[in-house]
């Protein structure tokens, strides 16, 4: 499912583009977070993406379109599977779907095995203000990409999870909520729903005093897509952003 973002590159690929692009993020997925790219600009918050876990370059592409001048989008992955062949195919995505050169730049790299600085190093000066992490869905991984994004982040910039709730990686909700306790600054601010088992539920998390940059004009901008019930957090309740909303009918 494709929602205009207002922005007409990002727009053009995401509703043309996207599914020539081998990947797993929803299109859905990819609306909703070009769009707060678009809102960030929009409240005068600048800064680069990031991401862990570019494949192809399906969501990245999206990002890194919604953009401004000056801002860069860094893509770390290992670039081996399904064959070493994938880099070369990113990078020509990139170009087909018109990501200037300057624009973006890839490490072929563990994420593991990095430091912040060396993002920093790639990216140039200015924070990170939203950082996609969709490397390997492992508890470890995902605790050490959290550790390595979280001293690049814009104050109010927004952390996105991949597969959240997905029925193959059933325990990693139980990693976020460990960083959570340990980092109760943050919260979850909203959670995009599947499309389906291949597109699965993203969580994107912000600070919560930079909650209400967000949450009252994403529940307006995509309030066709808004589950009212929301996500109970129990200290606090999440947005919830579903394609196809709708309530159990009960009489
Ligand atoms: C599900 S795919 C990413 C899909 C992509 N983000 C999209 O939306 O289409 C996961 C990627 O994470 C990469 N990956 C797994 N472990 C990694 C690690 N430790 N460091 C860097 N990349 C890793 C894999 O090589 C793979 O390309």
């Amino acid at each position: 499912m494709f929602i205009p973002t207002d922005h007409v590159a990002a727009d053009r690929y995401i509703s043309e583009g996207y599914e020539t692009v081998r990947g797993m993020s929803s299109r859905f997925a990819a609306s909703v977070c070009a769009y707060l790219l678009r809102r960030q600009t929009a409240l005068g918050i600048t800064g680069h993406f990031a991401e862990i876990g570019t494949f192809e370059g399906r969501f990245f592409i999206a990002m890194a379109l919604a953009l401004e001048p000056g801002e860069r989008a860094l893509g770390i992955d290992l670039f081996d599977w399904p064959n070493d062949g994938v880099m070369d195919l990113f990078l020509s995505h990139c170009m087909r779907h018109g990501v200037e050169a300057g624009r973006h730049v890839a490490l072929k790299r563990d994420s593991r095995t990095m430091m912040p600085d060396e993002l920093r190093a790639a990216l140039g000066p200015g924070d990170v203000r939203f950082f996609h992490i969709d490397g390997e869905h492992a508890d470890e991984s995902l605790a050490k990409d959290l550790a390595l994004a979280l001293p690049l982040m814009h104050p109010q910039g927004i952390i996105a999870l991949d597969d959240m709730l997905h029925p193959a990686y059933p325990r990693l909700v139980e990693t976020v909520h460990r960083w959570l306790a340990a980092h109760p600054e943050f919260c979850v601010m909203c959670i995009v729903d599947r499309e389906d088992i291949v597109a699965a539920a993203k969580y994107l998390l912000c600070r919560r005093d930079a909650v209400a940059l967000y949450e009252d004009d994403l529940m307006s901008r995509f309030e066709k897509n808004l589950f009212v019930l929301g996500g109970d957090f129990l200290d606090h309740v999440s947005v919830v952003l579903t394609p196809h909303p709708r309530l159990a009918e009960v009489d």
